[in-house]
């Protein structure tokens, strides 16, 4: 076994999942503040808005106020590096926003006290649920009036299907939010609004019928009291397994601006999160602790500085022990590769990296040789699994203005779906590219760099389909007849992977009732020509 042991069980790599505005940013910035990362609060949106000014396409961001781009931050705590992958927060997320968390070990999920389970946290959700992600719930903004909190317990077991354990409880929220106790420590916590109280120490209370709880809480504490009564006989107990095989969300109540409740809970982050774990590749399963580097590429982000056309593939380290100057192999090209210049994201810097261990992200340059899905190894040849591609919910059809420009195109859309900036579909009977996103701002940031690098004019045309699977049968023959019975909407992407374009839920699922044997598929496996897909239907 390796000695690298330490190293790796120290590591804890996870990303947020939450609606725009639930206080990600807010929650983000205050978890750095403890890592002694950043130095005030407002970094990470400055940090954000610096960035924009790093490349051109990134106008768009700035242009429509938003992020599109997913960091890593690396910071430590207590005896612990944690990996902080940050997951972009808006209505048109893309792909990206997905596919990162196929390289996090466990997630924390924002909740908006107000609003409960929203749209894009049920999404973010379903992705986690490929894996069985370890999630820990932080439901946020106490400090205003808000749900019932057994109300939003309620909404996150039957929107999200996860069985909910508080660990902390609120005492009243808005202007009656006196601050939580915490469940599992025996302490209280108490809240004095427009005072920072993260460095206070809690008041053990193990005994809830203590007077002084009366002293302190007034006639809110018999509210706890019958609160924690109530919640003690219908919630399940925290059971760590649960919580590991991702069917059980340990729940913290605070107020990410007032850094309330925030300390508690990344407390209970690092000794509950799991470590780097095992990684299925296609011919085995990877142990972390094996003496051997590999990792596989999870983002391509672009244009980090025009001025160099470079490209930055993130990594996600999942066994052994990187070293600067270390070679690997890159298995789809069959090469070996140094890696003279690696980067590791700090919170608040980028650094060359000397080392780096299983859970970390290391950021490689290099020229469009580095794809998503991509495997490095030291020894034998591996192919991680569970990187995929998802099925697009918008799509668009690419009108080239300019005729001379096909073989532009072609190149551009090749490499962009590469990079995973679009996927691309060409139908089987049609000259055409159709386009497909899971989020809009797909499709402006393609036609941005189709323009300013591969030096296409091209427009938008609105196409009928709103869904997409792919397609898969057991049975060539009835494959076959599928396609031909449906040949107008039978497309091929980037990868030749056969797929199904519809204009609708309805449409798909009379033909999923007429087709049993046809197998449709919500995702699919990025360089993986075994049958290996991770979710059905
Ligand atoms: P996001 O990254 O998830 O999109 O959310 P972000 O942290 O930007 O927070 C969204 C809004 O919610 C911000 O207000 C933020 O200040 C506020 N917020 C975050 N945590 C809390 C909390 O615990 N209590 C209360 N009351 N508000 C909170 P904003 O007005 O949109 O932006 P700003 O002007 O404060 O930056």
């Amino acid at each position: 076994m390796s000695n690298n042991r330490k190293e790796i069980d120290r590591r804890r790599t996870f990303g947020i999942i939450s609606h725009p505005d639930a206080g990600k940013t807010t929650l983000t910035e205050k978890l750095l503040l403890y890592g002694g990362a950043i130095q005030q609060a407002g970094a990470v949106k400055a940090r954000k808005a610096e960035r924009y000014a790093t490349s051109d396409w990134m106008a768009i961001e700035k242009e429509r106020g938003i992020s599109v781009t997913t960091s890593v931050m690396k910071f430590n705590y207590h005896d612990f590096e944690i990996n902080l992958l940050d997951t972009p927060g808006h209505q048109d997320f893309s792909e990206d926003t997905y596919r990162v968390l196929t390289a996090v070990d466990s997630a924390l999920m924002v909740i908006d006290s107000a609003k409960g389970v929203e749209p894009q946290t049920e999404k973010l959700m379903e992705v986690c649920r490929m894996r069985n992600t370890p999630i820990i719930t932080f439901i946020n903004k106490l400090d205003r009036e808000g749900m019932m909190p057994l109300d939003i317990l309620d909404d996150i077991e039957d929107k999200l299907q996860i069985e909910c354990t508080p660990l902390s409880w609120p005492i009243g929220s808005g202007k009656r939010f006196r601050g939580v106790y915490n469940l599992y420590k025996k302490e209280l916590h108490l809240f004095i609004p427009g005072q920072e109280t993260s460095s206070r120490k809690g008041l053990v209370i193990n005994d809830l019928s203590d007077s002084t709880l009366d002293e302190i809480l007034g006639f809110q504490a018999d509210e706890l009291r019958e609160d924690i009564e109530l919640i003690e006989g219908a919630a399940e107990p925290f059971e760590l397994d649960h919580y590991l095989s991702g069917s059980q969300t340990p729940v913290f109540f605070g107020s990410a601006i007032n850094n309330f409740g925030v300390k508690e809970m990344l407390d209970a982050l690092i000794e509950m999160a799991p470590p780097p774990g095992p990684r299925a590749a296609v011919t085995r399963e990877v142990s972390p602790y094996e003496e051997t580097f590999s990792g596989f590429a999870f983002k391509i982000q672009a244009n980090m500085n025009l001025a160099h056309r470079d490209r930055i593939a993130f990594i996600r380290i999942c066994s052994g022990k990187f070293t600067r100057g270390m070679k690997a192999v890159h298995h789809r090209i069959g090469k070996d590769v140094t890696f003279s210049n690696a980067t590791i994201f700090m919170a608040n810097e980028r650094e060359n990296v000397a080392e780096a261990y299983p859970g970390d992200i290391i950021g490689i340059h290099n020229h469009g040789t580095i794809k998503i899905g991509d495997t490095f190894s030291e020894k034998e040849p591996l192919q991680f699994r569970g990187i995929p591609n998802f099925a697009p919910e918008f799509f668009k059809k690419v009108i080239l203005k300019n005729p001379m420009r096909t073989k532009h195109l072609q190149k551009g859309l090749t490499q962009l779906a590469e990079e995973g900036v679009v996927q691309v579909f060409r139908p089987v009977v049609r000259n055409e590219y159709i386009l497909g996103a899971v989020g809009r701002l797909q499709f402006d940031i393609t036609m941005h760099r189709l323009k300013s690098e591969y030096g296409v004019d091209a427009v938008y045309e609105s196409v009928d389909y709103n869904v997409a699977r792919w397609i898969e049968c057991d049975d060539p023959a009835k494959l076959e007849d599928f396609e031909n019975k449906n040949i107008t909407d039978i497309a091929r992407d980037a990868e030749g992977s056969r797929a199904y374009l519809t204009t609708s839920e309805w449409q798909l699922g009379y033909q999923m009732k007429q087709w049993p044997e046809i197998e449709f598929y919500k995702t699919r496996e990025i360089n993986d020509n075994e049958r290996s897909r991770i979710s059905l239907r």
